[in-house]
């Protein structure tokens, strides 16, 4: 790689067999993370998948494998989307769903998705650019549906503080927010799968699931990098409204 970014030579290894690692050389300006970052996504096969394959991003993938083990997005459901951009699961979930009625023998599904930022239209899905945190934002999603959803998935994530304890904080109340916001619009068996941060402070989160969910399971996706806190919450089978807090949780199924 040069310094204005372009893949330059590959580097052998000391055994004359040529590794196919593609190294990134610190340019004037640019930050060591910067260039860190930039030799991952070079390196990453999920993002040359993601490429190949028309997704926007790496983060189709996690959806996919997560609704391979857990079976949530089939033809005819209603899913919502919340912080959908730039709207790999949105693809993924339009796909699954039967949102464009493709196949003409399956029941044709709905994807609505929101996010803090413009989304290129995606066909297939409705999308709307808001932060779900204002004020009343839970509402105008459930009038955008105009009914009740059969999946709520959430890959929310706040921008980076720097700081690990704040950002963990932060992603556990935008996951807190969107539970809540499940609890209020799914159907009875529905699904809710969110984006959390191992950190300890979702004990909270996952003992409200685990008494309005039948199942919670933590994953950990082979799409989600391993260097990262990040894992998935999915929770199956919702109870439906009205669900006390003195009702107790089932057994929690550990990180898979
Ligand atoms: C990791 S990205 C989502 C990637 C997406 N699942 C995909 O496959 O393309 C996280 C998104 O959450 C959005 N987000 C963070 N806070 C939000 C909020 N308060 N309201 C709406 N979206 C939010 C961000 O703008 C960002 O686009």
């Amino acid at each position: 790689m040069t310094d204005d970014g372009k893949t330059g030579e590959k580097a052998t290894s000391g055994r004359g067999r040529r590794d196919l690692r593609v190294r990134v050389k610190t340019a004037k300006g640019r930050k060591l993370s910067s260039t860190l970052w930039l030799e991952r996504q070079l390196n990453d096969p999920y993002v040359s998948r993601a490429k190949r394959e028309g997704y926007r991003g790496r983060a189709a993938y996690k959806i996919l494998e997560l609704d391979d083990k857990f079976g949530f997005l089939k033809p005819g459901v209603r899913v919502v989307d919340l912080g959908c951009a730039p709207g790999g699961w949105c693809q993924v979930a339009v796909a699954r769903v039967n949102a464009l009625g493709e196949r003409a023998n399956k029941p044709r599904g709905t994807v609505l998705g929101v996010d803090l930022q413009v989304v290129e239209p995606i066909a297939g899905a409705v999308i709307h650019q808001l932060d779900f945190l204002e004020e009343g934002a839970d509402d105008k999603v459930k009038a955008w549906l105009g009914g009740r959803a059969d999946v709520v998935m959430s890959d929310m994530a706040a921008a980076s503080s720097g700081h690990k304890q704040t950002d963990h904080l932060r992603i556990v109340a935008l996951c807190e927010a969107a539970a809540e916001f499940a609890f209020d619009v799914l159907e009875e068996g529905g699904t809710f799968v969110a984006k959390v941060l191992a950190g300890g402070a979702e004990i909270g989160l996952q003992t409200t699931l685990k008494r309005n969910f039948t199942r919670v399971a933590n994953v950990k996706p082979p799409a989600s990098r391993p260097d990262s806190s990040e894992k998935f919450v999915v929770a199956t089978g919702f109870r439906g409204a009205g669900i006390g807090p003195g009702d107790s949780p089932d057994g929690e199924d550990p990180v898979q």
